[in-house]
């Protein structure tokens, strides 16, 4: 301290003959063979509830590589009653000190955690190594560097003194415990989402995904180990609706911090919306929920950038980024040599386990997002309105594999081109060249969501021109990029309209949702 501006963790590549393949190959065979069983984490006591179920590799569901206890209501209010006696030790302590524990965590991340938390998010949500790499490794580490240096930066500013008034302005952590739900496909949200908000001198009742329970797990003994405090963040891996109807309505619920569908954060809105008499506060909910992401090909764009552009944001952990392209609007005059290059792209590329690391594509994550996604790519196959130009099979005999599955239509407005499917199908509308301006406005109305996007021009104008008129249809709005792939401090990371409060993560603007500002004169 003082701190200054992180540099982004540099990326492992994992290849052949690099000794942190081997590392991380013997990481996943003990982690394979352990089959731990994970309690719930309240106020630094581990807690085995009984209330457990086994936890599959999506890629071998066969199996079962941990146990997991589930939180009972009566848990839960103890998660929630830790966290509110922990807060005021918490809150007190100098705000460098709380700083210290999370920057610690990253050091021991990027050292000896780093197998364990990338193994972990292999084995546990199927993904390849270098897809684990950027997530639980170097994103959540940059996740904590990043967030100590803008809370730094945020007590900088302050109001205006004149002569005889000396003013300030204090940042305080939100009145009573923040509720932390979080999502199964990424690792670094999982523990951004609760460290963030105890960084800032909240204290934390945190419900990971079922799916994502292996990492969420070990990211908690991350934090412990780094000397977080007992009941500063409460890990309580539960039943969803159970958790919802026991923590939502506790009258000291100060926020939540939620990554997940769309669906759910209006559950939340509407729980809250209901209780809202019992609370001793106005709740600060910030989320980031479901997309239907595009990329718009304009006729000047440069047509390999944009095939690999659609094949790495489409496919990329099997398509299960809530950032991932999932629909494309291709000019015709360009169409034909983007269509080639997807499908010599896609026919190289191997699927299966992830421990086996030349594989790029890898499991989705359970067998209900199996059958949602195969429900598509059967109504895909059975309208007149769409052909299949690339994968479309799938199996589940030994794990929940879908071939990347590319979908062409002449409907801008077919199912799959609208509805989210959250799996590796891509849904291409090819348009007249002569009707530019028609399917810009076709791509800006006609989804509910506007979380990323992604335009490939190299027209200049035509890039000015187009991020006008899709400016509002993503939050993270790239030019001649994928839409995948956010960077900490670089691009920070949220969506409006339906997609989430946009208090983009990773940023200062993240942390002022999660705090209170105090003015005072003197
Ligand atoms: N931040 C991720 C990405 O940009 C998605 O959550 O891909």
């Amino acid at each position: 301290f003082p701190l200054s501006l992180p540099v982004n963790e540099p990326i492992r590549q994992y290849a052949p003959n690099d000794p942190a393949r081997a590392s991380l190959q013997q990481k996943l065979k003990q982690m394979a063979n352990e089959k731990i069983e994970i309690p719930c984490i309240i106020g630094g006591q581990e807690i085995f509830t009984g209330r457990a179920f086994n936890v599959k590799m999506p890629h071998s569901h066969k199996e079962s590589i941990a146990r997991v206890h589930l939180a009972s209501p009566e848990e839960i209010q103890k998660a929630a009653n830790s966290a509110l006696r922990a807060k005021h030790d918490w809150q007190h302590m100098p705000w460098n000190e709380r700083a210290a524990i999370f920057l610690r965590a990253a050091e021991l991340l990027a050292g000896p955690y780093r197998d364990i938390l990338n193994a972990a998010t292999m084995l546990g949500q199927s993904k390849n190594a270098y897809q684990a790499e950027i997530d639980s490794a170097c994103e959540l580490i940059d996740f904590l560097r990043f967030n100590a240096y803008y809370y730094q930066q945020l007590q900088k500013e302050q109001p205006l003194s004149v002569e005889g008034v000396s003013n300030s302005l204090e940042y305080r952590p939100l009145e009573g415990f923040v509720v932390a739900i979080t999502p199964f496909n990424f690792t670094a949200i999982g523990g951004n989402l609760a460290a963030a908000p105890a960084m800032l001198g909240n204290t934390v009742v945190w419900k990971p995904s079922d799916t994502q329970v292996l990492s969420a797990y070990y990211t908690m003994k991350l934090f412990q180990e780094a000397g977080l405090p007992p009941g500063v963040i409460n890990f309580v891996p539960a039943d969803g609706p159970e958790f919802g109807e026991t923590i939502l309505s506790h009258p000291d619920l100060a926020g939540v911090h939620f990554t997940g569908s769309t669906g759910t954060f209006q559950q939340i809105w509407q729980t809250i919306g209901k209780n809202i008499d019992k609370y001793k506060t106005f709740p600060r909910l910030v989320g980031e929920t479901g997309g239907k992401d595009f990329v718009f090909a304009h006729p000047s764009a440069d047509w390999e950038s944009a095939a690999t552009g659609l094949v790495r944001g489409a496919f990329e952990y099997q398509g299960q980024k809530c950032s991932a392209a999932s629909r494309a609007y291709l000019p015709q005059s360009l169409y034909g040599k983007i269509q080639e290059k997807i499908i010599s792209d896609l026919s190289t590329m191997k699927m299966g386990d992830v421990r086996d690391f030349g594989c790029f594509i890898n499991a989705v994550i359970d067998e209900r997002s199996f059958k949602k996604i195969s429900t598509f790519i059967e109504i895909a196959k059975a309208s007149s309105d769409a052909k299949i130009i690339a994968g479309g099979n799938s199996k589940m005999d030994v794990g929940y594999f879908i071939e990347p599955t590319v979908i062409e239509t002449t409907k801008p407005l077919f199912r799959t081109m609208v509805e989210e499917i959250f799996g590796p199908v891509l849904t291409i509308h090819v348009y007249d060249d002569s009707k530019l301006d028609e399917t810009l406005r076709i791509c800006d109305e006609t989804s509910p969501y506007a979380l990323t996007g992604a335009i490939f021009a190299q027209d200049r104008q035509a890039v000015e021109m187009m991020s006008k008129r899709l400016i509002n249809a993503a939050g993270n709005f790239y030019i001649n990029d994928k839409p995948t792939g956010a960077t900490v401090g670089q691009q920070p990371f949220g969506g409006a309209r339906k997609s989430g409060t946009n208090d983009k993560a990773g940023s200062h603007l993240n942390l002022f949702s999660l705090a209170l500002s105090e003015n005072g004169e003197r």
